[in-house]
């Protein structure tokens, strides 16, 4: 298939002012669309109306910029390995971007980490090397979950880095982000801003010593000194609806919004244009990127783009992806062990329900019919799983069981008061048992089973599953399929009361 195959419903369906708005066919992975962009829709649209400036299709528009984009990072070093065809990792990432060199521009959006633990700080580290110092990035935005990070450590893995942060103003000396970034492509100013629309709730109070601007002023300090001609990009934190009541409020019009929302798992493959702007979303957790080309038309910009899902790569031989990145992966898993972290994650955290974890043999005593199923799951195995893993040079080879990413889904009581320690202090806590799915089950154990537990947190039960099994750990779950693998209940004598 060729660019052709989406371009003729477009040409198809679409009214011309639609179409030119629209401009963009965008492609599939095989298509040649980044090579050869806006070729069939410009010229058939324009020839149709005598609308502006008809390219010659064969021509280029001299003014286009190559932008790589993605955001949401999440802390995805590499794909947990937990299904097949998983998609993402820093290794092909960098792999990608040695293949296709002609990027201009190299943009993350934010949300470099997805959590405020003890590893997250040592994974910025980590993508920091390789994003900035090898990947050679332009700009990473600053998302809501950077700003969760420990201030100073978060300052000093970013010193030097390209933060842009246009709406934060902070008190701190070493706060590493500016209000935007300038680059220089062929004779063609292009400023990169980040609007973060809103502070993490905990960084609201004045003792946070961060500002937050209003939109339209944000604007106004990103582009400052900058004339009309320098294109416009803006990295926005936020969904479409945030996008569209935001647009209006930016003063000139941007060239190009794109959105980073963890929300939108997989990045349209085509811009929406609003308020005659391009706007994209960048997916989540380094899976697919976006190569986009921009240009203007006489003052509308323009973009075309391709979504480029990264076939995943893993730190094992033959796994693909950048060599040198994947050194840098396993030093940072080997670090993790040998310093310890994950002992000192542990039972940080409350119990969802206030009682503790007793292990799932003390419910074998009430509960033998559950527990048989139980035993009989792939559940019991889960920490067999990881520890197996980890001895497995072909498939991991490296210290699984001490990475707590990993551990978090394959234990009860992760980070929990009572919880999972280690396979030799909590050996009855190991894989996921009976109160990882029901709740710690001491205040139903000691009142004979009078106190009830219910589901785990409250949530339906498609919602516990999902928990573990989500798009990325399980992407052909479906709860009907599943549950009768796992199926069990009420003893005979345990019928509940009318
Ligand atoms: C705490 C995380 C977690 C939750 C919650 C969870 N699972 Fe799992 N599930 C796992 C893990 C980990 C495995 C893989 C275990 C292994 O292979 O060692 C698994 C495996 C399975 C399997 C076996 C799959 C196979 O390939 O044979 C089924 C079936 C299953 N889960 C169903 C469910 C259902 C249904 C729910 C919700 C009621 C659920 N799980 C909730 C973590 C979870
Ligand atoms: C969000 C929860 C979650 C996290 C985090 C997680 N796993 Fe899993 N893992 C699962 C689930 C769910 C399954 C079962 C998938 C299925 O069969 O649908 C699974 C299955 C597996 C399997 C069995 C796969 C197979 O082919 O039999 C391995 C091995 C595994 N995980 C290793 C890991 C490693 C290594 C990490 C850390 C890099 C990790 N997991 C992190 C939830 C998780
Ligand atoms: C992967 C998650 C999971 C695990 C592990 C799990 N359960 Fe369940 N359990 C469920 C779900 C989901 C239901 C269905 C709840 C419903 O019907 O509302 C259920 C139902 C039950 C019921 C009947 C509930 C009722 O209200 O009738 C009992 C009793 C029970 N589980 C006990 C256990 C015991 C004991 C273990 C360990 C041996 C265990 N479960 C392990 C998810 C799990
Ligand atoms: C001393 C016996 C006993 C032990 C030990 C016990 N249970 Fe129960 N459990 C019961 C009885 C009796 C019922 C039925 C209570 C009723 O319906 O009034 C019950 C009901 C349940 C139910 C369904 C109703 C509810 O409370 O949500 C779940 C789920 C459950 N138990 C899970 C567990 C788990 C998990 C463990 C281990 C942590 C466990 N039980 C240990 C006696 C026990």
């Amino acid at each position: 298939m060729t660019s052709t195959f989406s371009l003729l419903p477009l040409l198809g369906t679409l009214t011309l002012s639609t179409l030119i708005a629209t401009l963009a066919q965008c492609g599939n992975q095989q298509s040649k669309t980044a090579s050869a962009p806006a070729d069939g829709s410009s010229t058939g649209a324009s020839a149709a109306a005598g609308a502006p400036a008809a390219q010659d299709p064969a021509q280029p528009p001299a003014d286009r910029i190559h932008l790589l984009l993605s955001g949401s990072l999440s802390g995805r070093l590499e794909p947990c390995g937990c299904a097949s065809g998983q998609l993402g990792g820093l290794a092909r990432r960098i792999q990608h971007i040695g293949e296709r060199r002609n990027y201009d521009l190299r943009i993350e959006g934010g949300d470099l980490v997805e959590h405020a633990t003890e590893l997250d700080p040592l994974k910025l580290m980590t993508i920091r090397q390789v994003l900035v110092d090898m990947g050679q990035y332009d700009a990473l935005g600053v998302g809501p979950k950077d700003l969760a990070l420990p201030r100073d450590q978060w300052s000093a893995f970013l010193a030097g880095a390209p933060v842009v942060a246009s709406d934060v103003v902070a008190k701190a000396e070493d706060w590493p982000a500016q209000p935007f970034v300038q680059k220089e492509v062929r004779g063609i100013q292009v400023r990169i801003a980040s609007l973060l629309l809103e502070l993490p709730e905990a960084l609201r109070g004045a003792d946070s010593g961060l500002e937050l601007l209003p939109p339209a002023k944000a604007w106004e300090r990103a582009l400052a000194g900058a004339d009309l001609a320098t294109r416009r990009i803006v990295l926005v934190h936020g969904d479409d609806v945030q996008i569209r009541k935001l647009l209006p409020l930016l003063r000139p019009k941007p060239d190009l919004v794109v959105g980073v929302d963890a929300s939108v798992v997989e990045p349209p493959h085509a811009p929406t244009p609003i308020d005659d702007v391009p706007v994209v979303f960048t997916g989540t957790r380094g899976r697919v990127l976006l190569d986009l080309w921009l240009h203007r038309e006489g003052d509308t910009p323009r973009a075309v783009c391709e979504t480029i899902p990264l076939a995943g790569s893993k730190t094992v031989p033959g796994g693909g992806g950048d060599p040198q990145v994947k050194d840098l992966i396993l030093d940072h898993r080997r670090f993790v062990q040998s310093d310890g972290v994950l002992a000192r994650m542990m039972r940080q955290l409350p119990t969802p329900n206030g009682s503790s974890y007793v292990g799932s043999s003390t419910c074998k005593v009430c509960h033998p019919t559950a527990y048989e199923a139980y035993a009989k799951s792939k559940h019991a195995g889960a920490w067999q799983t990881l520890v197996d893993a980890e001895k497995d040079p072909k498939r991991y080879g490296w210290p699984v069981t001490a990475y707590p990413d990993c551990v978090s889904c394959h234990v009860v009581g992760f980070r929990e008061q009572t919880g999972f320690v280690s396979a030799e202090e909590t050996p009855d806590l190991l894989g996921v048992g009976c109160e990882r799915c029901h709740g710690p089950g001491l205040a139903h154990v000691q009142s004979g089973g009078k106190q009830a537990l219910g589901i785990f947190g409250g949530v339906s039960r498609s919602q516990l599953c999902t928990q573990c099994h989500d798009y990325e750990q399980s992407p052909t779950f479906l709860y009907g399929e599943r549950w009768p693998q796992i199926q069990h209940g009420r003893e005979a004598n345990q019928q509940r009361p009318k």
